[in-house]
């Protein structure tokens, strides 16, 4: 028996036991007669002493012999301790001990295994296994299993089944890259690995499973950010003989008992949100409606003055920045090269100090008179003591820009506070969206889901203005989970890839299985995917999926641990029939 006990376990009441400990050795102290070591596992640390007069002398000499990383066996007693340590529960106790067993001996580790580490990411990850043995990874891995859980629970009471969907697929459309794998039984041919589950959930309905989830990996080939990886895991859910109320009502359902369960924190109905209302107030389809700052839009107040920046604009839109007017010039000023950066790319900012006395003080003085400003102050919601912020320019690019801004204020003045949970649905998502690059239009969620029916006539003379039966549920500023009711017959589904500009053999070539299994008797349904990783992050008050992940993948989108993606041997080319053309 390796362990009697683990190392979190033993308290006062244990005083007099005689147990057996195994783990990982902290850290030791040598006082010449007097040993200690602190024994970790992932359950907590145990202090153990070595003592001249009552240990044997031969283990206190082993007991010197210890370096960090030693992986230990001891047996000993349980004693009280001289002084305590309040802050760990087994603070009040000590092993005597009276055997050691070296179970494995561990070289120098290249970073620090506590708390706090200086050791850059980089190296952490390249010995991601002695980061998890950190205690803030180690505690994001068992969070994630603990939300996993509770996730698994709340839908299996809901009727949901689990069911597996396979890994090597034909590619599923959903606006990123597949990751594509050669088959060496089918010459030249390929699978790629699912951006999701899609076509697969929606067969399951036709199946008449009825309830479908999946805890699952998606594969997606696109740039990483921090809420993005190439590989991430989905809570996938299909439903049947549904509508979009009853898909909201659920996850809603489920969101709040997560956040219940998890958190302690109770949350009433959630708020709902049109795409377009979203844009027009916060610039943004995810926004964090934990704090205000809503965009004031400028247009009739600001233009037809003599300020041609503003008159040439498509719009002009401004948010009130609480406390700002006490700003100086040079912070002003860094806020302006901050818009301007390439990653905002606004050309300009105008601004104005509502002054405490009721007056306005603005940078464009010479075009606007009091009242004018006081007008803006009004749109913007601006009060004595703020700052207003005005970006102008093309609608799509303007509001893309002030959102960055008003994020980025929020950070700074400590409004985005990690403890407080305001979810959001955002409904009625474009159903099209223009692709400038292409040059037509591309499925906003995915090809699969239904415009609303009162909206299909607009599909031949205003695409762009067709809805979508599409929401997100949004959470703190990120997009958590996104779904739709989808197309359940042959007819709209083709009339669906039309517009997509698929012809009806392209159509018939990539999507044939899901139309043939539309005419048999396809029930209607809909459904949604949440991003877990994303969940358990914010759940965790962090916006960085990474660290809720075991072996996540760098910026680059390499895993440095085990130095993938990597060359393959030529043999191994030879057999896929791929030929390199480096
Ligand atoms: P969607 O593409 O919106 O929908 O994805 C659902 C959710 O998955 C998360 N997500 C990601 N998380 C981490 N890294 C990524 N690269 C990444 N990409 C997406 C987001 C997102 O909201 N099949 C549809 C769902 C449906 O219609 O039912 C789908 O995949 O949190």
């Amino acid at each position: 028996m390796y362990r009697s006990h683990s190392c979190g376990e033993l308290r006062a009441s244990d005083i007099k036991k005689e147990v057996t400990l195994s783990g990982w050795v902290q850290k030791t102290r040598d006082k010449g007669f007097m040993i200690w070591v602190d024994l970790r596992d992932r359950y907590g640390i145990t202090q153990l002493i070595f003592d001249e007069e009552r240990t044997p002398a031969l283990v206190v000499k082993k007991a010197k012999t210890l370096g960090r990383e030693f992986v230990i066996q001891v047996k000993g007693t349980v004693i009280e301790r001289e002084s305590k340590n309040q802050n760990i529960p087994t603070g009040e106790i000590e092993i005597l001990v009276n055997e050691l067993t070296v179970l494995n001996e561990s070289i120098v580790p290249p970073i620090i295994i506590e708390d706090q580490t200086d050791d850059g990411e980089d190296i952490r990850m390249k010995y991601r296994y002695l980061d998890i043995r950190r205690n803030p990874v180690k505690n994001s891995l068992i969070f994630r299993h603990q939300v996993g859980m509770q996730v698994r629970n709340y839908l299996s009471n809901e009727g949901f089944i689990e069911v597996e969907t396979p890994y090597l697929i034909k590619s599923t459309p959903e606006g990123a890259r597949d990751f594509i794998v050669p088959s060496r039984m089918n010459e030249g041919q390929f699978y790629a690995l699912p951006q999701s589950p899609q076509t697969f959930k929606q067969l399951l309905m036709v199946g008449g499973m009825d309830k479908y989830f999946q805890i699952v990996k998606c594969f997606r080939d696109e740039d990483l950010r921090a809420d993005r990886q190439p590989e991430f895991t989905q809570i996938d859910c299909e439903m049947a003989f549904v509508e979009q109320e009853d898909i909201l009502n659920i996850f809603e359902g489920l969101t709040r008992y997560l956040l219940s369960e998890i958190k302690g924190v109770k949350i009433g109905d959630f708020p709902r949100m049109t795409y377009e209302d979203a844009m027009r107030t916060y610039g943004n389809d995810k926004p964090d409606i934990r704090f205000g700052m809503k965009f004031g839009e400028l247009n009739d107040i600001a233009q037809h003055k003599e300020f041609n920046v503003f008159n040439t604009a498509e719009l002009v839109v401004g948010i009130a920045v609480p406390g700002g007017a006490s700003y100086t010039r040079k912070e002003i000023d860094k806020l302006i090269d901050w818009v301007k950066r390439p990653q905002v790319g606004a050309l300009g900012m105008v601004y104005v100090k509502c002054n405490e006395d009721g007056t306005y003080k603005s940078s464009v003085d010479k075009f606007y008179d009091q009242d004018d400003l006081a007008k803006w102050a009004e749109a913007t919601g601006a009060k004595a003591g703020d700052l207003i912020c005005v970006l102008s320019g093309p609608t799509n690019k303007v509001r893309a820009q002030l959102s960055a801004l008003r994020m980025e204020l929020a950070e700074r003045l400590g409004l985005r506070n990690p403890e407080e949970f305001a979810p959001l649905w955002v409904v009625d998502f474009p159903l099209l969206e223009w692709d400038e690059e292409t040059e037509r239009y591309h499925a906003m969620h995915h090809p699969f889901t239904s415009p609303k029916p009162e909206d299909i006539a607009l599909l031949d003379t205003k695409p762009g203005d067709v809805r979508a039966n599409a929401y997100d549920l949004v959470l703190n500023g990120n997009e958590i989970g996104g779904g739709s009711i989808r197309i359940h017959d042959k007819e709209t589904q083709a009339l669906m890839f039309d517009h997509l500009g698929f012809t009806p053999e392209e159509a018939k070539a990539q999507f044939g299985f899901l139309m043939d299994a539309f005419q048999y008797g396809a029930p209607p349904h809909g459904g949604i995917a949440f991003g877990f990783d994303r969940l358990v992050a914010i759940l965790g008050g962090q916006e960085t999926i990474r660290d809720f992940i075991a072996f996540p993948k760098n910026n680059s989108g390499r895993d440095i641990m085990i130095d993938a993606p990597s060359n393959i041997d030529s043999e191994q080319l030879k057999e896929l029939n791929i030929k390199l053309d480096l």
